[in-house]
């Protein structure tokens, strides 16, 4: 008999395909949102779970579900997951990293671009009727070309901001916790590491490309936004949590900041509706990996990762793999 599985979420119905051919499968093509307690009832009888991430796999629902082998995440965030319960569990996770590297980098120009020279908020006045002549001081946004780019966080999506700054011709700063060898500092334009302080005080525009974890709750909280200069943007395609947006708000509210580029939210999709009275904002609903072949991409990795991961061979994302070693 086939290894039975739960798909959370909608998802491409090709690849709840291609899964029904391994699988006994459970989707869910309405999109529903379940309950912990649906979600827990669900997974009573199955031995794998395809996530995204908004599916809330907590310790409590890990230790709900004693059948569970494997919980394979259409995302390469994956703090929807309580991975070390899932480890001390004995379940395999997955994310569906390096698919998503570039297409999220260009949205995080998308944003920096839009945020720093105001194309949203510009289209906005237009649409309002307000644009009844030309004049010296409408609008006027940032430069980008010439100006210091920050990224905190220099992983695989960090590095591939940093590569589209050479035709803007930027200087670039980052902060990770490591520093790159020199070979990944050069592809990346050149970058210099500097301190998360040096950082945040220098940078022209500060682009966020960090994983989610407790340790970096609230990292760009009020403190740290009263470095940054007043001219400078903050973009986040992160994950929320990392920025405090009730100080970003405030900062953004009295001008020490100005402009942020948002895609990630705390709370998400319940956001600080104080963000909407603002108009130095640029928001977004979560879509930085969001193009058709990108996402693509990533139904079809989780999936390879939970066929893998329930048919014996080893999954190529996996996470945790001392969990593999065990059996
Ligand atoms: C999307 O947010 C992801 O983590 O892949
Ligand atoms: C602007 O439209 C200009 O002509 O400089």
């Amino acid at each position: 008999t086939k290894p039975r599985i739960l798909v959370t979420r909608a998802v491409f119905p090709d690849v709840v395909e291609r899964l029904e051919q391994h699988f006994e499968v459970e989707a869910n093509p309405e999109d529903a949102a379940y309950t912990k307690a649906e979600l827990i009832a669900k997974l009573q009888d199955k031995d794998g779970v395809f996530t995204t991430p908004s599916t809330n796999m907590s310790e409590d629902v890990i230790h709900a579900c004693p059948r569970l082998k494997a919980i394979c995440n259409m995302a390469v965030g994956f703090n929807n997951i309580d991975l070390a319960a899932a480890t001390r569990a004995g379940i395999m996770v997955t994310n569906t990293p390096d698919v998503l590297n570039e297409t999220t980098a260009d949205f995080a120009w998308a944003l920096l671009l839009a945020t720093a020279r105001r194309v949203t908020e510009s289209e906005h006045y237009l649409r309002a009727g307000k644009w009844q002549k030309w004049r010296y001081d409408t609008l006027l946004g940032m430069d980008i070309h010439g100006a210091t780019l920050g990224i905190l966080g220099m992983g695989r999506i960090g590095q591939a901001i940093a590569r589209r700054s050479m035709g803007f011709d930027m200087r670039v700063i980052y902060h990770n916790r490591s520093r790159l060898d020199e070979q990944r500092e050069a592809r990346a334009n050149n970058a210099r590491y500097v301190s998360k302080e040096e950082l945040l005080r220098t940078a022209d525009h500060l682009v966020l490309a960090l994983p989610y974890s407790p340790d970096v709750h609230h990292t760009i909280g009020a403190d740290e936004l009263a470095l940054m200069k007043p001219s400078a943007t903050l973009i986040n395609i992160a994950r929320g949590g990392i920025v405090d947006d009730a100080a970003l708000i405030a900062a953004l509210r009295a001008n020490r900041l100005a402009a942020a580029g948002l895609d990630v939210f705390e709370n998400e999709p319940a956001f600080d509706p104080g963000f909407l009275d603002l108009s130095n904002v640029v928001l977004t609903p979560h879509i930085a990996s969001a193009s058709e072949p990108t996402r693509r991409a990533m139904a079809d990795c989780a999936a390879a990762n939970l066929i893998a991961a329930l048919t014996g061979a080893a999954p190529p994302n996996i996470l945790n793999p001392e969990v593999n070693k065990k059996v």
